[in-house]
């Protein structure tokens, strides 16, 4: 039997290009989902498209705290709670630092970083007096490797693998599971036209979601502390951790021909 059956599991993120994949690879599991996302629209094409029951979908905003407040009543009403919280949403610029307004720094930080954490403390009670939990975190390689030109992206995913490490072993005593994945980069709509142009010129090796979405599912059933993917980005994530330095040169070149494509 899958380790996943009758899992009570809210997904961020489910109407995006890996969360979409990720929600369909639970529902096959057995899952009950809580699929999350702004966008009404999407998410009835989402549940349409999946067919079935066990699902919920709830349109919220992550970062009002009204929307987490949904997100929990509606799985409680739907589920009578949760038993893993895979936070997925995220958004992303492709932009030198100086040219981004105070606002979208702010909404890159509320979104990839504050509202996860404001998510996870709000389903942990619930968590740790049933004794069973799992939180799970989409990370990036850009959360290992500060990237030129995703300054504040890349500084939110650094911060979302800090997070996860320190919250997995505050809760190492408990029976609360916390897991890191960070996928490389990923064909989806996260990235814009000017991100692909760049890509291709760079050789910036992009994944299929759905090729993503697996390893992420793996990742939860395992119960994966960290887990980096793709080679040889998951090797540069080492070295760049001891030798910095040698990275800054490495990819000097890289990111002089990427700011081309700077819109
Ligand atoms: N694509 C890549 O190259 C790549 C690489 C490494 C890591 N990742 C990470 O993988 C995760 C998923 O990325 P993706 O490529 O699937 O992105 P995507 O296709 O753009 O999907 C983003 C998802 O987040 C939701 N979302 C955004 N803001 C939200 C908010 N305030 N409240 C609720 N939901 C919100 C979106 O739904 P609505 O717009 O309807 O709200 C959508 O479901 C992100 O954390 C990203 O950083 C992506």
């Amino acid at each position: 039997m899958s380790k996943l059956k009758q899992q009570r599991i809210i997904l961020t993120g489910a109407t995006g290009g890996i969360g979409g994949e990720i929600a369909k690879l639970l529902q096959a599991e057995g899952a009950q989902l809580g699929l999350v996302g702004r966008s009404k629209e999407k998410l009835e094409q989402l549940q349409k498209k999946l067919g079935g029951s066990d699902i919920r979908a709830v349109a919220a905003d992550i970062t009002d705290a009204d929307g987490r407040q949904k997100i929990v009543d509606q799985m409680r009403e739907a589920f009578g709670g949760y038993d893993i919280l895979i936070n997925t949403a995220g958004i992303m610029d492709f932009t030198a630092f100086v040219d981004q307004s105070d606002e979208r720094i702010e909404a890159v930080f509320q979104t990839n970083v504050i509202a996860p954490m404001q998510l996870t403390k709000k389903v942990l009670p619930y968590m740790l007096e049933q004794k069973k939990g799992h939180i799970v975190n989409v990370g990036s390689t850009f959360g290992s490797i500060g990237f030129a030109w995703f300054t504040t992206y890349s500084t939110s995913k650094f911060a979302m693998r800090g997070f996860s490490q320190a919250l997995r072993r505050e809760l190492a005593d408990t029976a609360i599971k916390v897991t890191y994945v960070a996928p490389r980069a990923v064909k989806t709509a996260l990235n814009s036209g000017a991100v692909y142009k760049m890509a291709e010129e760079v050789k910036m090796n992009m994944d299929a979601p759905k090729d993503v979405a697996r390893q992420i599912v793996r990742s939860v059933i395992k119960q994966d502390k960290e887990r980096y993917l793709g080679f040889p980005e998951s090797l540069f994530v080492r070295i760049n951790a001891i030798l910095p330095g040698l990275v800054d040169k490495a990819t000097r070149g890289q990111n002089k021909a990427a700011k081309k494509y700077l819109s």
